[in-house]
């Protein structure tokens, strides 16, 4: 992978911020930038194809129609579905998981039922699940992480019971980094015929997914996460799930047959997909799979675990950094704290020098109740990050911590 020739694909990184600090950009599990390539594909779809899709006999709607289901057809094949009906397209990851929860709720959970989740899932994977479960009165069960930042899977075979239906899991924490053991936990689930939901929101844009290898029953995906535009994000779901569970909103495009006595449903899966999705998103999310492909999954991911390695090394030099979450199998994303100064003054003086991070809770208030703390300065990875900007994180955590502590 050649960094500098793939810099140059990202207009945004080229900008000097604050006059004259060069950005230095470390926020990539919040969103990340866009490369050429898909700003292109927006500016051109507005351009040349504007329409909206499934509804008109037109020339453009036929073309907009066109660019949504073959984008459709690239999610399809970039994660191994086994079919294009499977591949429901969402706002992103959080709609996608409200989704599952609405229509796995409404069809399979009743009073007294438990549903899985894990003490390091983002807030979009607790919320919904305690929004049905309050409308089912059914029970939340969490599996617990050690203070690695790992798993406790023996936990999860004391949660296992009878009454479980659905264990809901992060491939990625967004704030430790954790790669979670998914196969283990859909193997353990499936041993008893419990159905897996993987949250992969910051797993799709760092490792390669296989959805029928992993034999996962569901799994929620993002299109900013994976350098594609914001609005647009994916629900995979086996067949038999979506020809069972109920539609999640009703409006156009979802339906087969309206009337006041009742309606149908569209087929699989537009039943899933009312009103007016967002087809440039979708357009833009299958340019940005096109480019990931040529760059190679295997090669992001390298090149990624050497700036998670170098990253974690020259914190742990500067000596009073804790770093929260050290599992052994971490991806692209560093949580710390400077010992005694406020991570969001950390983060101010970071951003004053450039340096772009994320502080603060990161969406995952649970596990900074596990830690005894407030927040934490994240940053976090992409492929077009170098070395040199980790040297200039680091040099910026000790300006930091002596204007500090
Ligand atoms: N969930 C996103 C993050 O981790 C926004 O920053």
């Amino acid at each position: 992978m050649d960094i500098e020739l793939i810099r140059e694909e990202f207009p945004i990184l080229k900008q000097k911020i604050y006059g004259n600090k060069q950005l230095v950009y470390l926020d990539n599990a919040a969103t990340t930038q866009k490369p050429k390539c898909v700003i292109d594909s927006i500016s051109n779809f507005y351009s040349v194809f504007n329409s909206n899709i499934h509804r008109g006999v037109h020339y453009l709607s036929e073309k907009a129609t066109e660019i949504y289901e073959n984008a459709r057809l690239k999610v399809q094949q970039f994660i191994n579905a086994k079919s294009r009906t499977e591949i429901v397209f969402t706002k992103g990851s959080t709609d996608a998981l409200n989704l599952m929860a609405f229509s796995f709720g409404e069809a399979y959970i009743k009073e007294g039922d438990e549903v899985i989740v894990s003490e390091m899932e983002h807030h979009s994977n607790i919320v919904p699940w305690q929004l049905m479960c309050q409308r089912k009165k059914a029970v939340l069960k969490v599996i617990p992480f050690d203070d690695n930042g790992e798993l406790i899977l023996s936990e999860l075979d004391k949660l296992i019971s009878e009454k479980t239906k659905i264990v809901c899991v992060t491939y990625v924490s967004n704030t430790l980094g954790t790669v979670n053991p998914i196969e283990t936990i859909i193997s353990k689930a499936h041993s008893f015929g419990i159905p897996v939901l993987i949250d992969a929101a910051q797993a799709i844009q760092h490792t390669a997914i296989d959805v029928q290898k992993l034999d996962c029953d569901f799994l929620a995906l993002s299109g900013h996460k994976i350098y594609a535009e914001t609005g647009i994000g994916v629900l995979y779901a086996k067949e038999k799930y979506l020809d069972e569970m109920p539609p999640y909103q009703g409006g156009g495009d979802m339906i087969k047959t309206v009337s006041f006595s009742g309606s149908t449903w569209a087929e699989l899966p537009l039943k899933f997909e009312a009103g007016t999705s967002n087809f440039v998103g979708a357009g833009s999310l299958h340019t940005a799979l096109d480019y990931v492909d040529r760059i190679g999954l295997k090669n992001i991911q390298n090149h990624e675990a050497e700036l998670l390695k170098y990253a974690t090394q020259k914190l742990d030099e500067i000596g009073n950094i804790t770093i929260y979450g050290r599992a052994k199998n971490k991806a692209a994303a560093i949580s710390f704290n400077v010992d005694g100064a406020h991570h969001y003054d950390v983060g101010m003086i970071l951003d004053k020098m450039g340096v772009a991070v994320r502080t603060g809770t990161h969406c995952t208030e649970p596990i900074m109740q596990h830690f005894g703390i407030t927040g934490t300065v994240r940053a976090s990875f992409a492929l077009y990050n170098t070395f040199e900007e980790i040297d200039i994180l680091a040099e910026a955590v000790i300006r930091a911590k002596k204007m500090l502590c």
